[in-house]
């Protein structure tokens, strides 16, 4: 049986790259292999939240991966915090992981650009701690979006490192997975090719907004002038409205979209209405869970605690073997 571990950022709620770039296999891959889904809590440092909205935020994502349908009794849910031992791996590994090659991650290399004040030492090694939380439970497959590719490169890479340094085959090397498919980018409604939770306001959709909120901001995504000539190339923002068409609309609205475009006839206000009622139908089911698990306080006390307790059991092993290969033995 496969290893599977992933997890996301606290940055508040989920969204629609996130679902479908993540979540989605998560629930998928539960109920076939050893599943460790975690909130990357440690990670979001890298920004500076305040407490109060550090504690907020990884709350939301508990209560959006139990509303995706992910089941505590199944997989392995946990918070990054709460797994000291992950850090500690990390310690480990940034010990023989060099300037040059963090420097070089496209990452780094974006966050030093849009947060040039705080370009911090976590910043730099983020892929160091993604490898340790990755590796903590001897990975096999990580599911992400296409975004995640170089991270999972790294994560490879490190622990080809730790083998070969210390002659031994501890560590798998963890592949990113999408169910044999290309990785997934989901793009953005301002016309720009990511959504993303720090790329503006309208960008994203939550997977918590509500039905006037979805409509609003379909109905202001970015488009053109329209086609000219029949079976125009499409612009990026027009490419994005398809996209998430094919993500959630029925197969032959998108068909039906498709023929419109290419014979000039598109309308793009009924598009992106259509669009809308489709996300619409889509989150509904998410709206009503997040409501009903939001309010139990009882419940995600339990969820957490079952986690911590079932994560600890994995990691604390491997952070003892690797204790030993790296010859903290025991008097
Ligand atoms: P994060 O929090 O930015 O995103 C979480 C997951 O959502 C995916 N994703 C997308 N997929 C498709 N289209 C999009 N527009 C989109 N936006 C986000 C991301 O690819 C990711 O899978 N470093 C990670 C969190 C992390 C992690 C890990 C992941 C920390 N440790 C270990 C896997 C394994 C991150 O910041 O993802």
């Amino acid at each position: 049986m496969d290893t599977v571990v992933s997890g996301i950022r606290p940055t508040g709620n989920l969204h629609l790259g996130n679902y479908f770039g993540a979540l989605r296999n998560f629930i998928k891959m539960q109920n076939e292999n050893n599943c460790y889904f975690f909130i990357a809590d440690y990670h979001s440092l890298t920004t500076h939240p305040t407490p109060a909205d550090l504690h907020g935020n990884v709350k939301s994502v508990l209560i959006d991966y139990l509303a995706a349908g992910l089941n505590p009794e199944k997989a392995t849910l946990y918070l990054q915090s709460d797994l000291p031992e992950t850090a500690e791996l990390y310690l480990f590994l940034n010990m023989n992981a060099y300037l040059g090659e963090l420097e070089r991650v496209t990452s780094f290399k974006d966050k030093a650009r849009t947060q040039p004040d705080n370009i911090n030492a976590g910043l730099l090694t983020y892929p160091t701690l993604m490898a340790a939380d990755i590796i903590i439970h001897r990975a096999h497959k990580v599911p992400v979006g296409k975004d995640q590719e170089q991270h999972l490169e790294m994560t490879r890479t490190f622990a080809n490192r730790f083998n070969r340094l210390y002659n031994v085959e501890y560590f798998p090397e963890p592949v990113a997975y999408n169910f044999g498919e290309e990785l997934v980018k989901i793009p953005g409604l301002d016309g720009s090719t990511k959504m993303g939770k720090s790329e503006g306001e309208g960008n994203a959709i939550f997977l918590n907004d509500d039905a006037e909120v979805i409509r609003k901001k379909i109905m202001r995504a970015v488009t053109d002038s329209g086609p000219t000539q029949p079976n125009q190339p499409k612009s990026q923002p027009i490419e994005n409205i398809f996209a998430l068409m094919k993500a959630l609309s029925k197969p032959e609205t998108l068909a039906f979209f498709e023929e419109e475009y290419n014979n000039c006839r598109v309308r793009y206000g009924d598009m992106k209405k259509q669009l809308a009622e489709d996300v619409i139908a889509f989150t509904q089911p998410f709206r009503d869970k997040i409501k009903e698990i939001g309010s139990d306080d009882n419940y995600l006390q339990k969820v957490v605690k079952l986690g911590r307790d079932k994560a600890h059991e994995s990691a604390s092993k491997t952070i003892r073997e690797v204790r030993e290969i790296i010859g903290f033995k025991p008097f």
